[in-house]
């Protein structure tokens, strides 16, 4: 499954006014990874998320999003993939409620009504921002207003979820609510954070950023246990880790994976019914250009397609 890729190939970038953020980055993070990017104040962690849809290109070298090289003309499609939570959760937030903001993206992907609003509660509900619904956003504090960005950027079921510092405003409840929807999130995430035990907890890569440049990539336990690395970047050991040293989190164990499993089984399902309706709209097409045969074996397709369905929506009941 290439497009969940996230390809980085000689990147660099300057601001307007001259500052050269990023030089010369390269990485790769395939399909399923959870990568955290770590660095100082100012090192270039933001600018390098907000290449990743689009936001910001790059001054030169490439980016290629699953299938796609990023460019200005690609950017709109790559945006459905990849949904990214940005550092200030005002840059996100411009509709007059929050229902409004949290519907914007499903409704842009031509959802039906009832189809936006299942996804808004469910968002709504895994964010904690359920009771926000009617209020507008820019009344909201700071930890609400992150809510909502994370319920808005969820409601678009992105193939890769990219956040930047998506904890730096919430209460304790709130931010450990956030670290156990990231661990059974199945897909490509990439998270930019201060917060090293976050990090720890949900990524099992690690890159670090300095002076725009990626000065090392490893195994998060590797990275975030080196003390002289993680100080030459303004950082510390975990917190963690400097009470009780390193044990490694259970992320393997079976309930885990069964929920896991469920969540994929669930995005699958999703998919198969958006595969059939294209399928379905390809045999009208055929039939249209006098295809006849083509459009009855697409139509085949198409039912055996939907017959799946069933079998998806079973194997998710089993794994409840
Ligand atoms: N709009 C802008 N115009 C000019 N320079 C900018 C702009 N935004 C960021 N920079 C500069 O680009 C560099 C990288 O900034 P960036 O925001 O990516 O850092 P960061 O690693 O996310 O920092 P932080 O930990 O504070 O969030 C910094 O030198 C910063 O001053
Ligand atoms: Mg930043």
């Amino acid at each position: 499954m290439s497009h969940h890729i996230v390809d980085f190939s000689k990147v660099s970038f300057s601001y307007p006014d001259g500052t050269m953020a990023l030089r010369d980055i390269t990485f790769r993070i395939t399909h399923g990874e959870a990568v955290g990017i770590v660095g100082a104040n100012g090192a270039g962690k933001s600018t390098i998320l907000m290449q990743m849809n689009g936001f910001l290109l790059p001054s030169s070298g490439l980016i290629t999003i699953g299938d796609h090289q990023l460019t200005k003309n690609t950017r709109q499609e790559i945006r459905k993939k990849v949904g990214v939570v940005f550092q200030d959760p005002d840059d996100q937030l411009f509709m007059p409620t929050v229902f409004e903001d949290i519907a914007f993206g499903p409704i842009n992907l031509g959802l039906k009504p009832e189809v936006v609003e299942k996804r808004v509660q469910e968002a709504m509900e895994i964010a904690g921002c359920r009771l926000l619904r009617d209020k507008p956003p820019h009344h909201l504090s700071g930890g609400q207003k992150s809510a909502v960005a994370i319920a808005s950027v969820l409601a678009m079921h992105p193939d890769i979820l990219v956040m930047d510092e998506p904890a730096s405003n919430l209460d304790p409840k709130s931010r450990r609510g956030l670290i156990n929807m990231l661990r059974t999130f199945t897909h490509t995430k990439i998270v930019a954070s201060h917060d090293l035990d976050l990090i720890l907890d949900v990524c099992e890569r690690c890159l670090v950023v300095r002076e725009g440049r990626v000065v090392a990539d490893g195994p998060v336990e590797q990275i975030l246990t080196d003390k002289t690395l993680l100080e030459e970047n303004n950082l510390e050991l975990p917190l963690s880790l400097q009470k009780t040293g390193y044990n490694k989190p259970n992320k393997e164990d079976p309930m885990n994976d069964i929920e896991k499993l469920r969540h994929l089984l669930e995005h699958w399902a999703e998919h198969n019914i958006d595969h059939a309706r294209n399928y379905a709209e390809w045999a009208e097409r055929a039939k249209a250009q006098g295809k006849a045969e083509l459009a009855e074996v697409l139509a085949r397709i198409t039912e055996e397609t939907r017959n799946m369905d069933a079998l998806f929506q079973k194997a998710s009941a089993l794994c409840r």
